[in-house]
C-alpha cells in the first residue's frame, strides 16, 4: 500500500457552488484537505456532504469552482480517471459474485480485456490465468489486511453487516486510490459495530497514509476517527479545525449546539457592563469589555457544572434536580434553573464525584451547581463567538 512518506496527495476545493433547479446545496466551499489525512465533512442531514463528496468523486458536476487532486485540476476527469475511491452507505456489493469475486472486480476491469471477461470466450485468452494469478494475490492481501481472508469464497448474503462492509472497503482499497471518500459507511450497523468500525477505521486510515474523506452526520463519528472536522450547515462551512479546536473553541453558537454529547447547556444572559453576565441570578465573570445590557447567550459544557460544596467562591446556580441518570462511570445530572425560565441544564460527573457529593449531602430536589470558566463559552446575538476573558478567583 502507498505510504504517507511517498508524499500523499491533498484534495483542494476552491469556490465550489452548487445548485438543484432554484435550490443553492452549496454556496461557495473553500477546503484544503492535506494529504494523508483524515476529514470529515460533519453537519445536519441536507446540508450538503454527500453532494460535496460526489463533486470530489467526479459523480457530480459543480457550476462552480474547482476541484484538484494531489495539486493537478481534475474537473475534466471522468471518476474512474481521478484515482479516487469511494465507499457509500449502502455497500452495492454484487451478491452473485464470492467476496473474493466482489473484491477482484475493479481490477478485473482495469486490467482485463472486455473478451477476457466473456463468459466462454475468456478461457481463449493465453494470458488471462497470469493476470488473474497476480489480482488474486493483490485480493487475498487486502483481505488478510481486513481481517476477512477466511471470508473469500462466502457470497454477500450469508455475512454480517461489518464483514459485508469490509468487503466494500477492500473493493475500495485494491484500486490502490490516492484518495478514499466515504459516505456514512457505517450507518447501517449497530451500535457496537459502529463502535468496532470507527477504530478499525482509523487504524486503516494509519496503516494507508493515504488521504480519508468522510461523510457523517453524527458528531461523535466526526470527533472520534478524524484529524480535522470540517462542519457544514446549509451549503457552507461553519468551522474547519481539530476536533479539539471545534469543542473547546466553537466560533459560532450553532457549531457549539452541534458538537458535544450531551450537547452544551445554554443560557440566556445579560451583560453588566462589568466584566460580568448576569444569568439566573448568578454573576458570570467573563464578559469583559462588552457593552452593558448586552443580550448574550453564556454556553456551559456539562462537564463544566459540579455540585457546589456549600461555601464556594465561585459562580453558583441554584438548580432543582429532575433525574440522575447512571452510565456506569459518570452521571448526568439532569435539573432545571427556576430563576431562569426554567431552562434546562446537564451536569456530567464522575460516579466518584457523584459519591462523594451524595454523601456530602450536596444533590437533594435543590442542588446549587459550581461553574468552572473553562467549560464557559460567550455568544452575542449574531451567534458569534465573544472572545471570553478568564479573571483570577473563577476557576
Ligand atoms: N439529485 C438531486 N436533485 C435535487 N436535489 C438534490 C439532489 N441531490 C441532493 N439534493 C438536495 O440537495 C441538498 C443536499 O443534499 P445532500 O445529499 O448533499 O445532503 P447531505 O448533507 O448528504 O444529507 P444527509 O445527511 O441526509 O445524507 C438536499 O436538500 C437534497 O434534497
Ligand atoms: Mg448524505
Amino acid at each position: 500500500m502507498r505510504k504517507s512518506e511517498e508524499g500523499a496527495d491533498g484534495v483542494a476545493l476552491a469556490g465550489i457552488v452548487k445548485s438543484f433547479g432554484a435550490t443553492r446545496v452549496l454556496d461557495g466551499i473553500d477546503l484544503a484537505i492535506e494529504g494523508g489525512e483524515f476529514l470529515t465533512l460533519v453537519g445536519p442531514s441536507g446540508c450538503g456532504k454527500s453532494t460535496l463528496l460526489r463533486i470530489i468523486a467526479g459523480l457530480e458536476t459543480a457550476d462552480g469552482g474547482t476541484v484538484a487532486i494531489g495539486g493537478r485540476r481534475v474537473d475534466h476527469l471522468r471518476p474512474d480517471e481521478r484515482d479516487v475511491a469511494m465507499v457509500f452507505q449502502s455497500y452495492a456489493l454484487y451478491p452473485h459474485m464470492t467476496v473474493a469475486g466482489n473484491i477482484a472486480t475493479p481490477l478485473e476491469l482495469r486490467r482485463l480485456t472486455l473478451a477476457e471477461r466473456l463468459p466462454l470466450v475468456r478461457h481463449l485468452s493465453p494470458r488471462r490465468p497470469r493476470v488473474m494469478r497476480g489480482i488474486m494475490a493483490e485480493v487475498r492481501a487486502v483481505a488478510e489486511t481486513l481481517q476477512i481472508g477466511h471470508l473469500l469464497d462466502r457470497r454477500p448474503a450469508q455475512l454480517s453487516g461489518g464483514q459485508r462492509q469490509r468487503v466494500a472497503l477492500g473493493r475500495a482499497m485494491v484500486r490502490r486510490p490516492r484518495v478514499f471518500l466515504m459516505d456514512e459507511p457505517l450507518s447501517n450497523l449497530d451500535a457496537a459495530l459502529r463502535v468496532h468500525m470507527r477504530s478499525e477505521l482509523a487504524e486503516l486510515h494509519a496503516r494507508l497514509g493515504i488521504t480519508f474523506v468522510y461523510v457523517t452526520h453524527d458528531q461523535v463519528e466526526a470527533m472520534t476517527m478524524s484529524s480535522r472536522v470540517a462542519l457544514m450547515d446549509r451549503g457552507r462551512i461553519l468551522q474547519l479545525g481539530t476536533p479539539s479546536d471545534l469543542y473547546d473553541h466553537p466560533a459560532t453558537l450553532a457549531v457549539a449546539r452541534f458538537i458535544g454529547s450531551p450537547p452544551i447547556n445554554l443560557i440566556e444572559g445579560e451583560s453588566d457592563g462589568a466584566g460580568g453576565v448576569r444569568i439566573d441570578g448568578a454573576r458570570l465573570p467573563i464578559a469583559q469589555g462588552v457593552a452593558g445590557g448586552t443580550r448574550v447567550t453564556v454556553g456551559i459544557r456539562p462537564e463544566a457544572l459540579h455540585p457546589a460544596p456549600p461555601r464556594h467562591d465561585g459562580p453558583v446556580l441554584r438548580a432543582r434536580l429532575k433525574r440522575a441518570e447512571n452510565l456506569g462511570a459518570e452521571w448526568l445530572l439532569h435539573a432545571i434553573l427556576p430563576d431562569s425560565a426554567g431552562t434546562a441544564v446537564v451536569a456530567r460527573i464522575t460516579a466518584a464525584e457523584h459519591e462523594a457529593a451524595q454523601r456530602a449531602g450536596l444533590i437533594g430536589e435543590e442542588l446549587a451547581l459550581a461553574v468552572s470558566a473553562s467549560g464557559m463559552h460567550l455568544f452575542g446575538a449574531d451567534g458569534a463567538r465573544i472572545a471570553v476573558r478568564r479573571l483570577a478567583g473563577a476557576a
